[in-house]
C-alpha cells in the first residue's frame, strides 16, 4: 500500500491525489482521502484505481490538512467499505495504514467486547479505534495504540480537533517526510512529493513524527526526542515523469543504457583491472576470508541473484548460491560466519527479504545489500552495500533494476575474483566488457520492431516455454516471469536439458519456445535443444548473441556480444521487450498488472 499526508497552507486534496497517483505502483485496488475542514473530517474513498477516486470525491473536500491511501488488499476484500482512511466511531480520528497487524483477531475481539462498532473487515480500522480510545494528545495516543499492536505499521493519523497536526509512525513499513516552505508532506516514498520538495527526512524504524506546517519533530520509542536534519533527495524531479513514453515500463526499458552507466560509474579500477565497491565497507582481509556467498531476494531480485551466484562461482571460484528470501527466513538454515550474505532488492522494503536479514543478523552474520532505493529499510538495516543507481522504477515489473542487479553482481564477482585467482588479463577483459555494456544494451533495444512483430504473431498463444542453460537459465526464468506478470500469458521456464525429462511432452505447434542462447561454450548444446524442440513441431525463437547456422530456429533475435559472462544479461533486454509488446498487443495495463504490487511489505 502507499500512504500520503499533507499539512500546510495549500489545498490538501489535489496534492494528496497527485501523491497517490505516484504511489499507485504500491497497490491499486482501492483508494481514499480524508481532509479536515471546518473542524470536521471529510472522507472520500472507493474500490478501484486512483483515477476512479477522483471522480467519486465530494466537491467540498478542501482543507489544509489531509491523509490518503492506495491499497493492496490483505485483510478484507477491496471494497468501498474496506478502503482507507478509517475513522473511530465518533469520527474524531482518521488513519491511513500500510502494513499488517498480526494480532488483529485478538484486537478485534477485544474492541468488540468493549462495545466498539467495527464497520470494515480490515485490520487497519482497529488502529483508528485504538488511537481514539487512548485519549487526548494524538502522538501519545498513537504511541499507546502501537504498544498494543504486533506487526508492521506505516501510519499517518489526524485528529479533527487538532487540524494543524499529523502524526506518523514507522515500524517495518517505510515513511519519509518532505520538508517544504510552510508545509510538510509525509509518504511511503519520495515519489509522492518530490515535485513539491526535495528536502527529506527518512524516519528510522520505530520512530514517530509529529508535523505541522512550520515544524516537524521526531521521537524514538519511549518518546525521547531525536534530531533529524533534512537531506536532499538525489533523484531529479524529471525521473518520476513519463515524458514522451506511453507508460513507465516502456520508459524504464529504454532508460537502461543510462541506468547501467550509473551503476558502473566510479567503480571500474582500470589500473588494477578490478572494481571498487566502497559502499560495502569491507577491508581486503575481510574479502579474502569470504568462503561462501549467499544471495537472498524475491521475484526478479531472486532471478538476478541466481545469475549473480553463477558469476561469483565462475569468476571468484567461491561457492555461491541464491535463494528466495521468503523460503530462507523459515528454513532454519545453517548460518556461516565466513559467508558473505547479500540481500537483493529494488525497493528495499520487501518484507520477506527484510525478515531474512533480521534473522541472519540475530545469528551474528553480517549482511550487505544490493538495493536501489536509498533510505529504504533494507538499505538502512544492512551493514553496507552496493546501491544499484537504476533511478526510480515505477512500473510493477522490474526491468532496469534487474539489469543493474546483474551488473552489480558482475562488479562484486570481479572484485572477489581479483583477490583470488582471476588474472589481471581476465580482469581487464571483463572491465572492457562492462565498459561496452551500455552500448550493447542500446543496440539490443533496436530489436523492438522485430519483437513487436513477434508479439503480433504470438498474441493468441496461451502457453510458452522459456529455456536456457547455465548462465542463460536465470535469464530464461526472468523472461518467463516478465511475460506472466504483464501479459498474463502462461509461461514456464526450464533448464534447456530438462525439457526432455518431461515437459517435451507438451511441445506442439501451439506451444512456442523462446530459447536464450548466449554465445558461449555451450552453444552446440543449445543448438541441439533447439533441434529437439523443432523436430517435435514446436516453433522456436532464439534470442542470441551468436551467429546461428541457417535454419537453427524459426526466428532469430540477434543482439551484440560483450563478454560471455555478461552476454546473458544483454539477452534479457529483448525478453523484456517481448513481455512488454505481448502485454500491449493484448491490451493489458502494463504498469499495473492485476493482483500485483511493486513493493510487497507484507508476508
Ligand atoms: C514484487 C514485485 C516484483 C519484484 C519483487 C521483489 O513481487 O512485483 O517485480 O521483483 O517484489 O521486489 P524488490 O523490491 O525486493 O526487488
Amino acid at each position: 500500500c502507499g500512504i500520503v499526508g499533507y499539512v500546510g497552507r495549500r489545498d490538501a486534496a489535489p496534492i494528496l491525489l497527485e501523491g497517490l497517483r505516484r504511489l499507485e505502483y504500491r497497490g491499486y485496488d482501492s483508494a481514499g482521502i480524508g481532509v479536515v475542514r471546518d473542524g470536521r473530517l471529510r472522507i472520500g474513498k472507493r474500490a478501484g484505481r486512483v483515477g476512479q477516486l477522483r471522480e467519486a470525491l465530494p466537491a467540498d473536500l478542501n482543507g489544509n490538512v489531509g491523509i490518503a491511501h492506495t491499497r493492496w488488499a490483505t485483510h478484507g476484500a477491496p471494497t468501498d467499505r474496506n478502503a482507507h482512511p478509517h475513522t473511530d466511531a465518533a469520527g474524531d480520528v482518521a488513519i491511513v495504514h500500510n502494513g499488517v497487524l498480526e494480532n488483529a483477531d485478538e484486537l478485534r475481539a477485544r474492541l468488540l467486547h468493549e462495545g466498539v462498532d467495527l464497520v470494515s473487515d480490515t485490520d487497519s480500522e482497529l488502529l483508528a479505534h485504538l488511537i481514539a480510545r487512548a485519549g487526548h494528545g494524538l502522538a501519545d495516543a498513537v504511541r499507546a495504540a502501537l504498544d498494543e499492536v504486533e506487526g508492521t505499521v506505516g501510519l499517518i493519523a489526524v485528529d479533527r480537533r487538532r487540524p494543524d497536526t499529523l502524526v506518523a509512525a514507522r515500524r517495518g513499513s517505510p515513511l519519509v517526510l518532505g520538508i517544504g516552505a510552510g508545509e510538510v508532506l509525509i509518504a511511503s516514498d519520495v515519489a509522492a512529493f518530490v515535485r513539491h520538495t526535495q528536502q527529506v527526512v527518512y524516519l528510522d524504524e520505530d520512530e514517530i513524527a509529529v508535523v505541522s506546517p512550520d515544524d516537524y519533530r521526531t521521537f524514538a520509542p519511549g518518546a525521547a526526542p531525536t534530531t533529524r536534519a533534512p537531506v536532499r533527495v538525489a533523484a531529479e524531479t524529471g525521473s518520476y515523469e513519463l515524458g514522451d513514453h506511453p507508460d513507465f515500463m516502456h520508459k524504464e526499458i529504454r532508460e537502461q543504457p543510462a541506468a547501467i552507466a550509473r551503476v558502473l560509474a566510479g567503480r571500474l579500477d582500470e589500473r588494477a583491472a578490478t572494481t571498487r565497491l566502497d559502499g560495502l565497507g569491507l577491508e581486503p582481509r575481510h574479502w579474502q576470508r569470504v568462503r561462501r556467498v549467499t544471495f537472498l531476494g524475491c521475484g526478479s531480485a531472486y532471478y538476478a541473484a541466481e545469475y549473480g551466484a553463477q558469476l561469483v562461482e565462475d569468476l571468484a571460484r567461491i561457492p555461491a548460491r541464491a535463494e528466495p528470501s521468503s523460503e530462507y527466513r523459515y528454513r532454519n538454515a545453517v548460518v556461516d560466519p565466513d559467508a558473505l550474505y547479500v540481500a537483493v532488492s529494488q525497493s528495499g522494503e520487501t518484507l520477506d527479504t527484510l525478515a531474512a536479514i533480521r534473522e541472519l543478523k540475530r545469528r551474528g552474520a553480517p549482511v550487505v545489500g544490493a538495493v536501489n532505493v536509498v533510505g529504504s529499510s533494507i538499505a538502512n538495516e544492512c551493514d553496507g552495500g552496493i546501491f544499484l543507481h537504476a533511478g526510480p522504477e515505477q512500473s510493477v515489473a522490474a526491468t532496469k533494476s534487474f539489469t543493474n542487479m546483474g551488473l552489480a553482481f558482475a562488479l562484486l564477482a570481479v572484485q572477489l575474483g581479483r583477490l583470488r585467482d582471476l588474472s589481471l588479463a581476465q580482469g581487464a577483459r571483463l572491465l572492457s566488457g562492462l565498459r561496452r555494456f551500455p552500448d550493447e544494451v542500446e543496440a539490443a533495444l533496436k530489436t523492438d520492431d522485430q519483437i513487436t512483430e513477434l508479439a503480433a504473431r504470438f498474441r493468441d498463444c496461451s502457453h510458452m516455454f522459456f529455456v536456457g542453460r547455465v548462465r542463460g537459465w536465470p535469464i530464461a526464468r526472468e523472461g518467463a516471469q516478465k511475460l506472466k506478470e504483464v501479459s498474463y500469458v502462461h509461461a514456464e521456464a526450464y533448464p534447456a536439458a530438462e525439457l526432455k525429462h518431461g515437459p517435451l511432452a507438451l511441445v506442439t505447434p501451439a506451444m512456442p519456445t523462446i530459447a536464450v542462447v548466449p554465445d558461449d561454450e555451450l552453444l552446440p548444446k543449445n543448438l541441439a535443444t533447439l533441434t529437439e524442440i523443432r523436430s517435435r513441431g514446436g516453433p522456436v525463437v532464439a534470442v542470441t548473441n551468436a551467429d546461428l547456422p541457417p535454419d537453427a530456429a524459426d526466428e532469430v533475435v540477434r543482439v551484440g556480444r560483450c563478454e560471455p559472462e555478461l552476454d546473458p544479461l544483454v539477452l534479457s533486454v529483448p525478453l523484456q521487450l517481448f513481455a512488454y509488446r505481448m502485454a500491449r498487443a493484448l491490451g493489458r495495463e502494463v504498469d499495473r498488472p492485476r493482483n500485483l504490487a511493486k513493493s510487497v511489505t507484507v508476508e
